[in-house]
């Protein structure tokens, strides 16, 4: 036999010279979450190691994302008070905004801060955007109207010095209108991460005890249906259309296939979000000593590398950090 795979796999040197995916800190962003009236961490019982920060333990956890050299964090607001359009959205005193300010003065020169761009964890019926009742008297999302709302939240979360806004609500033209709106207001620097291809799944689960979700049914009539992979294509198209600096695919390992289509296509840097049900899946398993947690968390982010992102959002980043 002249030829022989095995060869190249014959030691760990080897192996690592020609490994052709490797994880690198600043390719990994931190997903936290920063709640409002608590004056210390709370656990968060569906997601064991993540908590509902304070600012100041928020403010904490940036820097020690500084320290590790990791590339991003992605922060998500839990408000004490709640209402129909999401009041605490867009109020500069609400406590996404305010913790945005804490911790683009803290580190924002070291750390690419991106904060949420979504009404869910600020409505009292959970959905991402406004309600109204439809034609035929049924209650809806009203696409049109969330994207007034989604503005007043870009241009708050742009004066509160957020780099990056994360456009997760799954609204049609949501990029366009948000992109013009922060133009329009001498925003031009500011980016647009759009979540171009969201499914809607179950393993969203702990992320909804983690913001206190109050939604009771489901998002199929805005996120996308884990069944379709051609209409990713035609989200990402529009997304990039309308000015997208990042495009991401969400949840990760479950749609590899579309996190590759994305790559194919995409001139711009693609994103992959491993989701709170992602997490917990990996630690519950490994809380049982079904499976190595070590092995299992690098195994999935290097899965979602191989795949095409280049940038990947975990709760894991840390921990993986301080082993690369
Ligand atoms: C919407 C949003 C959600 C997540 C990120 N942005 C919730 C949803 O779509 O239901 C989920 C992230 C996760 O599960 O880790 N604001």
């Amino acid at each position: 036999m002249a030829i022989r795979p095995r060869r190249l796999r014959g030691s760990i040197p080897l192996r690592r010279l020609v490994a052709q995916t490797r994880l690198h800190p600043a390719d990994l962003v931190l997903p936290v979450f920063v709640r409002e009236g608590i004056d210390a961490p709370v656990d968060i019982s569906s997601m064991p190691g993540v908590v509902q920060h304070t600012v100041d333990s928020l403010v904490d956890e940036a820097r020690a994302c500084v320290d590790a050299g990791i590339g991003g964090i992605m922060l998500f607001g839990v408000p004490q008070a709640k209402d129909a359009r999401g009041s605490g959205a867009d109020d500069p005193e609400g406590i996404l905004n305010v913790a945005t300010r804490a911790v683009v003065d803290a580190v924002g020169d070291r750390l690419v801060v991106m904060t949420d761009l979504c009404l869910d964890e600020f409505t009292d019926h959970g959905h991402c955007g406004v309600l109204t009742t439809a034609l035929d008297g049924s209650i809806v999302v009203d696409n049109d109207a969330t994207l007034a709302r989604y503005a007043d939240m870009a241009l708050a979360q742009a004066a509160a010095g957020a780099h990056v806004l994360g456009l997760s609500g799954m609204m049609d033209g949501q990029v366009a209108h948000v992109r013009a709106a922060l133009d329009d207001a001498g925003y031009t620097d500011t980016l647009v991460l759009a979540y171009a291809a969201k499914y809607t799944s179950a393993l969203y689960g702990p992320f909804r005890e983690a913001v206190q979700s109050s939604l009771s049914g489901d998002r199929a009539t805005y996120q996308q249906d884990p069944a379709n992979a051609t209409e990713s294509l035609r989200e990402i198209e529009l997304d990039l259309a309308e000015g997208a600096d990042i495009i991401m695919v969400k949840p990760a390992q479950p749609h590899l296939d579309i996190v590759a289509a994305a790559a194919e296509i995409s001139p711009v840097p693609v994103a992959a979000y491993q989701i709170s049900g992602e997490y917990a899946q990996i630690v519950a398993a490994a809380e049982r000593g079904w499976i190595d947690r070590e092995a299992a968390v690098f195994e999935s982010l290097l899965h979602i590398k191989r795949a095409g992102a280049q940038i990947v959002l975990t709760y894991f980043a840390l921990e993986v950090a301080g082993r690369l």
